[in-house]
């Protein structure tokens, strides 16, 4: 297949290059760089550097490039910044993404493959989260992303056919590709750059309504992650027109001490930590029902243990020279 990736050469993205390219499919990426640099990605992956906002050059690369499929992961997606500047989220996620899907009518492309988020469900009355729980985001950045999913079920008229995986929290690093956000909000990146620097990294409440007082998350590993979005792409195929989503998770929780005690081990250094009030719309638990993406992508998650999600991290940040000897 030819795949255009956008947002290919950012975290996710330039993992599932790296997963596509390996299964045999011809990706082209197409990155504005505005959150990353096209350092990461493997050589056999074509870089075009634009907006997934630009119709008429997108159009024309998905012609030219005799694209199959897009798999969309550009994104600004931060919340806090989503909190600051709403407008920012819109306009780049949502009207950027609506740009995106004319491109592919102009071009007669149909299958498409969208990175989402569990940001969409906000604070969810019950857990594990299957996707019929209604969708009701706390921030812009959630919002935007059930902006675009409501976009894609419209586009569904006009013949497309669409996943869109709401990721639960990413983590983990492939051969070329680990988390370096900026600013980094991510749990493991900054645990280990805790354990890096001595300098202590702060927990948002220890008096949570969990074991050990402390949140739990669902955390998928960006290699498994990736292994689902190719098997979405291929899945494209046999789908009728309108939107499938689908729970990316493992379905099991850890809790931020059990992932900070897990770092310790990894890293075999002491992390400091000091704790702070609790984050606003911060739920106790947060945990993914995945059987749809088990049966619909007949997909299974294999590498989100948490040793292999913060060694990997660990030993990719090492493998970037950011770990003295
Ligand atoms: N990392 C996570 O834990 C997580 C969780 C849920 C959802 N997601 C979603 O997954 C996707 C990828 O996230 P990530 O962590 O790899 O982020 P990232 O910032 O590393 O990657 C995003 C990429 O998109 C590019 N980009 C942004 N706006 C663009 C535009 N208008 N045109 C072209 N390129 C543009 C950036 O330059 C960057 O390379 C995003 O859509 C994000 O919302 C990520």
């Amino acid at each position: 297949m030819r795949i255009l990736v956008t947002g290919g050469a950012g975290y996710v993205g330039c993992a599932t290059v790296e997963t596509l390219l390996a299964a045999g499919h011809a990706v082209v990426v197409l990155d504005s760089l505005v959150t990353s640099s096209r350092g990461r990605l493997p050589a056999e992956a074509r870089l075009v550097e634009g907006s997934v906002a630009d119709r008429p050059a997108v159009a024309e690369l998905l012609r030219s490039e005799r694209i199959e499929a897009v798999l969309h992961c550009a994104a600004r997606s931060l919340v806090g910044e989503s909190m600051r500047d709403p407008g920012l989220y819109l306009r780049e996620n949502v009207a950027g993404g609506i740009a995106l899907l004319d491109a592919l009518a102009d071009a007669g492309v149909d299958r498409f493959v969208f990175s989402s988020s569990a940001a969409v469900y906000g604070v969810p009355e019950r857990t594990p989260i299957d996707e019929e729980t209604p969708a009701a985001p706390i921030n812009p950045y959630g919002a935007s992303k059930l902006a675009l999913e409501t976009a894609l079920r419209a586009w569904g008229a006009r013949g497309l056919r669409a996943i869109s995986l709401r990721y639960f929290n990413v983590a983990g690093a492939s051969e070329r590709s680990g988390e370096a956000h900026d600013p980094e909000t991510h749990l493991i990146p900054n645990l280990l750059a805790a354990a890096r620097t001595g300098e202590p990294v702060t927990l948002f409440g220890d008096d949570f309504p969990t074991p050990d007082g402390t949140p739990v998350r669902d955390y998928i590993h960006v290699l498994d992650l990736a292994d689902a979005h190719l098997a979405a792409l291929e899945r494209t195929e046999g789908i009728p027109a309108g939107l499938t989503v689908c729970n990316l998770g493992t379905g099991h929780g850890f809790s931020v001490k059990e992932v900070l005690a897990a770092a310790e081990a990894v890293t075999g250094r002491p992390i400091p930590r000091t704790v702070g009030p609790r984050r606003a719309g911060d739920p106790p638990v947060l945990v993914a029902a995945n059987e749809r993406a088990r049966t619909l992508l007949g997909w299974t998650p294999r590498r989100s243990t948490l040793p292999e999600m913060i060694g990997s991290a660990w030993a990719w940040e090492q493998r970037r020279g950011e770990v003295p000897a």
